[in-house]
């Protein structure tokens, strides 16, 4: 196990690129099952998670090859559809394999990806709207057993709640299913944006792309598509996590690769708190501004704040001169950092009345610190408040940090920060 050392107090210069989204390249890996002939796919991020996926796809019988950013791919010979627990209790996006196994081999076991430290994240919706298709969905033994032996049928479903993974896994089962498949209430994220392209570019004809309703007709099982070589889109949350070193900072850094519209919420509150920025092309540069102002937040689907931003806000916000107010509405238990937080001298107060709403009174004077990482975000929201504490922030459980973020601490060292990573 490695803890990273950030030695906190230093102003960032300098540029850094921004690496392919990890929130689309695991739909997109899982939509490679649908294919026909193998998948290029480029700017892949170099992430725990992904491999995680890989690893998954190859026990099932993919073949693959990732060289550095590239992968190529090919599901032709997959042999089982049995997706194991000891897998997915290590990353629930391996739920994405239940819709596309299922409407391309008619039959598939995916273990419950159970709870996770930011809440129980049921994937009911999932397996519902797999019924309204004609699955027979049992759970036996912690085990999602989905059959479909004469294929998935069209069906007019409506989401209950807004699922991203939902969208995702009901779009790929819906194109190889017989007959047309509306889906109401749709996540609209970029990352759903992009899977419905590149199944539609393959040859699924889908409507609605990027709207809350989405029209997908089916090829049937034995008209698999082809899909073009493609390249993941700029992951939005990365970059929302580095203006926030900027701007924790207080300094001007640039960001390449970036792509603006799908961060217009998260720029929108950092203009709120003082900052400006500079665009050109694909980068994007932040601004400092000499009195960083509070900010009231509240989180919520695409394109409104995003919940995986609300960590590194918070950790933002202790530096504002002032209170600020942020709500968390998607999970039940997503404030782990604040305990960490508070551990480096953050006054932050969680509402008495209102558990989802939390006060960060600022500006506060950061010390460094042991603290442990929980979760993806919140191990990034704890690298930002070392970046300003006085002295060594010891980051320790940072294999939470390595599913999300490539060669974080590579990049912000290239723009002037202390952080080594060393062997507990
Ligand atoms: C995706 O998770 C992202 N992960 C998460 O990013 C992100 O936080 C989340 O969307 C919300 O934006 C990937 O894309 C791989 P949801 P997902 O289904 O799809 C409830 C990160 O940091 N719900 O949109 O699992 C659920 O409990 C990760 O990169 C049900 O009740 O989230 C939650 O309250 C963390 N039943 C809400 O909906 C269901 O069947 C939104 O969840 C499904 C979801």
């Amino acid at each position: 196990m490695y803890y990273l050392n950030v030695n906190g107090g230093k102003k960032l210069q300098g540029e850094i690129k921004i690496s392919g989204a990890k929130n689309s390249a695991l739909p997109l890996i899982a939509s490679t099952i649908l294919s026909k002939t193998p998948v290029t796919i480029e700017n892949m991020p170099n992430v725990a998670d992904i491999k995680t996926l890989l690893y998954l796809l190859e026990m099932l019988g993919s073949s693959y090859n990732l060289d550095n950013n590239s992968l190529n791919i090919d599901t032709s010979s997959i042999s089982s559809t049995t997706a194991t627990y000891d897998i997915v209790k290590t990353m629930r996006a391996s739920i994405l394999v239940l819709g596309p196994l299922l409407t391309r081999f008619g039959h598939c076991e995916v273990s419950l990806p159970g709870g996770c430290a930011i809440g129980s994240r049921p994937v009911d919706l999932h397996l519902k709207a797999l019924e309204q298709m004609g699955a027979n969905i049992s759970i036996v033994n912690g085990y999602i057993q989905a059959t479909a032996p004469n294929g998935l049928k069209g069906a007019d479903i409506t989401f209950e709640k807004i699922t991203v993974t939902g969208t995702e896994n009901i779009v790929m089962a819906a194109s190889l299913a017989d007959g047309v498949t509306t889906l109401r209430n749709c996540a609209k994220e970029p990352e759903v944006v992009q899977l419905c392209e590149v199944l539609r570019d393959g040859g699924v004809e889908i409507r609605g792309i990027g709207t809350e309703t989405i029209t997908i007709t089916g090829r049937g099982r034995e008209n698999l598509p082809s899909f073009k070589k493609f390249s993941v889109i700029p992951d939005r949350i990365e970059a929302g996590t580095y203006l926030c070193a900027g701007a924790i900072t207080n300094s001007e850094i640039t960001l390449t690769e970036v792509e603006k519209t799908h961060i217009e919420a998260i720029l929108e509150k950092l203009e709120e708190m003082g900052f400006s920025f500079s665009y050109e092309d694909k980068s994007i540069t932040i601004h400092p501004t000499d009195k960083i102002k509070p900010v009231d937040i509240v989180t919520a689907e695409y394109p409104l704040f995003p919940t995986d931003m609300q960590a590194q806000f918070v950790a933002l916000a202790t530096q504002a001169n002032g209170v600020s107010t942020i709500e968390e509405k998607l999970f039940e238990n997503r404030f782990m950092h604040i305990n960490e937080l508070q551990r480096l001298g953050a006054d932050i107060e969680i509402d008495k009345d209102d558990k989802s709403r939390v006060y960060i009174r600022g500006k506060t004077e950061l010390l460094g610190a042991d603290v442990m990482a929980t979760d993806l975000r919140a191990s990034s929201a704890l690298v930002l408040a070392g970046l300003i504490a006085n002295g060594e922030t010891k980051i320790h459980r940072i294999y939470h940090l390595d599913r999300g973020y490539e060669s974080l601490e590579a990049k912000l060292n290239s723009l002037g920060s202390e952080i080594r990573r060393d062997k507990e």
